[in-house]
Order: C-alpha cells, then structure tokens, then sequence
C-alpha cells in the first residue's frame, strides 16, 4: 500500500502516546505509525490481542512498543519515560490521551473524587511534561499535544471536576507554550466533543445524546479516528506555526 504522505510526515520520530491503548490514542497510534513515527504507548494495561493497537500497527510494517504503569504517579512517570528514551533514544512527540472520567453533582462528590480527577486529569499530564521536556529542550524540538474537553470551556452540572481538570490542562498548556517555545517545543492541546470510546459510548447511546446529536451542525458525533488526524496533524511539522492553542474537534457542536 502507497501511503501518501502529503504534509503530514512523522519519519523518524518518535512518538509517546499516554493513554494509547484507549479509543483516541489508540487511533493516534495507528495514524501516526502510518505516516512514519516510531511509537511508544503508554497505558495502565495494554491489550495484545490480534486486534488491539500493538497488532494493528505491526501489520502495518509499523514499530510500536508497550510500557505498562500508572502515570497518575509521578515516580512511575518518570520510570516509564526513562524507559522510552532508553528503548527510542528519544522522544520527539507526546500525545497525552491518558485520562479518566467520571460523573456526580457537585454536592455529591466527595472529596476523594475530587482527588482522583485531579491526580489524574491535571497531574498526569503535569508529571509527563515535567518528564519529557529536559530531553526535547535539549534537542530544540518537540511536540506535545495535551487533551482538554469541550466541558473545559462549557462547565458541567453533571461532571464538574471533569470540566475543572480539563480548563486546567488548557491553561498549562498555554503556559508551557509560552515557556518552551523560545526553546523550540510546541504545545497544544485538542478538545474533542463527546467521540464514540468507551468513555463516550454512554452518552452517545443515550436519549439524551441521540437529542444531542440532532443539534449538532455535523447531525452527528465525532470518531477517534477525526479526533486522531487532528492530533497527528499538531504533532507534524504541517502546524509548526501552531502553538498554545486547543482546536476544537466536535462537528461544530461548540465553536470557540
Ligand atoms: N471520548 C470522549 O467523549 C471524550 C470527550 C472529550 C475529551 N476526551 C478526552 O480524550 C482523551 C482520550 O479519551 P478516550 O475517549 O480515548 O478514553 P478511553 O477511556 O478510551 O482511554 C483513556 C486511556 O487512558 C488510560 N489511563 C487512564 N488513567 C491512566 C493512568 N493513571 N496511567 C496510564 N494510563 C491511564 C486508560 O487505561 C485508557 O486506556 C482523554 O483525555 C479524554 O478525557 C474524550
């Protein structure tokens, strides 16, 4: 098969996906092998079966490689990039999937949920950065691609420590913009709409997102795959001139 490269060209890079055994970064994984980077997944877990992503990158003739741990946790995030410079040399792009979701009104969470979010949505993404930087500095390139949510800009009755952790992810990375770009290290963040993974599936399913879905200008949801080549797209030189902004990817459900 011919892959036409156009713009989009990630040969010889290397490319951290956190969260890569999930639906987006998945795909993110699967579309930036195709167009040349080496990949590097990092997840809780990651599912070698004949159809999960590490099988379907090498029947592309794509390299990929696994590293398990729970970048929640600061010291694991530092073994599991350690790990990856080791095995890669380098790490040239992050696509930082990794997250989890949940659900309560704010007088019904407790505090613990509150940690969780946090531990998770805000603080993984700070332990990777912090992780990965001194290498990309010292290098003068790089590429990172954080992931906010639709709810960083709406809020949330129904998730609002979710939308908090996502405003936040928004905010670090304008700041880290600002900061590494004079060293030559780009960072952005995509904010997809609700998009049909496992942690999207319920509410696509549901009477109120097939309502939703009605009002939506594109009349549909988006796929992981739609969430993935904007991703690919950041990481690529095609968007150097692309920094500290969050691209919307939501069938036009929000327009910012
Ligand atoms: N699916 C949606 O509707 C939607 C909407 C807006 C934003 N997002 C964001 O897109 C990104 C990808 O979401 P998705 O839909 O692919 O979700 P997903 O649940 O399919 O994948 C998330 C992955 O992150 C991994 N992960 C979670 N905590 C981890 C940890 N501590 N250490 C290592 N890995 C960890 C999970 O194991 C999982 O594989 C997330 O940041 C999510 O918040 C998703």
């Amino acid at each position: 098969m011919t892959i036409n490269r156009g713009p989009i060209d990630l040969a010889g890079r290397v490319v951290l996906v956190t969260g890569g055994a999930g639906g987006i970064g998945g795909e993110v994984a699967v579309q930036a092998a195709a167009v040349g980077a080496t990949i590097a997944i990092a997840d809780r877990a990651v599912n070698d079966s004949p159809d999960g992503v590490l099988a379907r990158i090498r029947a592309g003739g794509g390299t990929v490689e696994a590293f398990v741990g729970d970048l929640g946790d600061a010291a694991d995030a530092a073994r599991v990039i350690a790990a990856v410079e080791q095995r890669f040399g380098r790490i040239d792009g992050v696509a930082n999937c990794a997250a989890i979701m949940g659900f309560g009104d704010f007088l019904d969470l407790d505090l613990a949920a509150w940690e969780l979010m946090l531990k998770i949505d805000v603080m993984l993404v700070v332990h990777v950065c912090r992780a990965v930087l001194p290498g990309m500095l010292a290098r003068g390139s790089g590429s990172i691609v954080n992931f906010a949510s639709r709810l960083a800009e709406t809020g949330s009755v129904e998730a609002p420590h979710y939308a908090v952790a996502k405003a936040a992810v928004v905010s670090l990375t304008r700041s880290l913009a600002q900061a590494y770009g004079p060293g030559g290290v780009r960072v952005n963040a995509v904010s997809p709409g609700t998009t049909n993974t496992a942690m999207g599936r319920d509410v696509i399913d549901s009477a109120a997102g097939r309502d939703r879905a009605t009002r939506i200008p594109l009349r549909r949801f988006v796929t992981p795959a739609e969430v993935a080549s904007t991703v690919v797209f950041l990481l690529s030189d095609a968007a150097s001139g692309i920094v500290g902004q969050t691209l919307q990817v939501n069938g036009g459900e929000l327009m910012t």
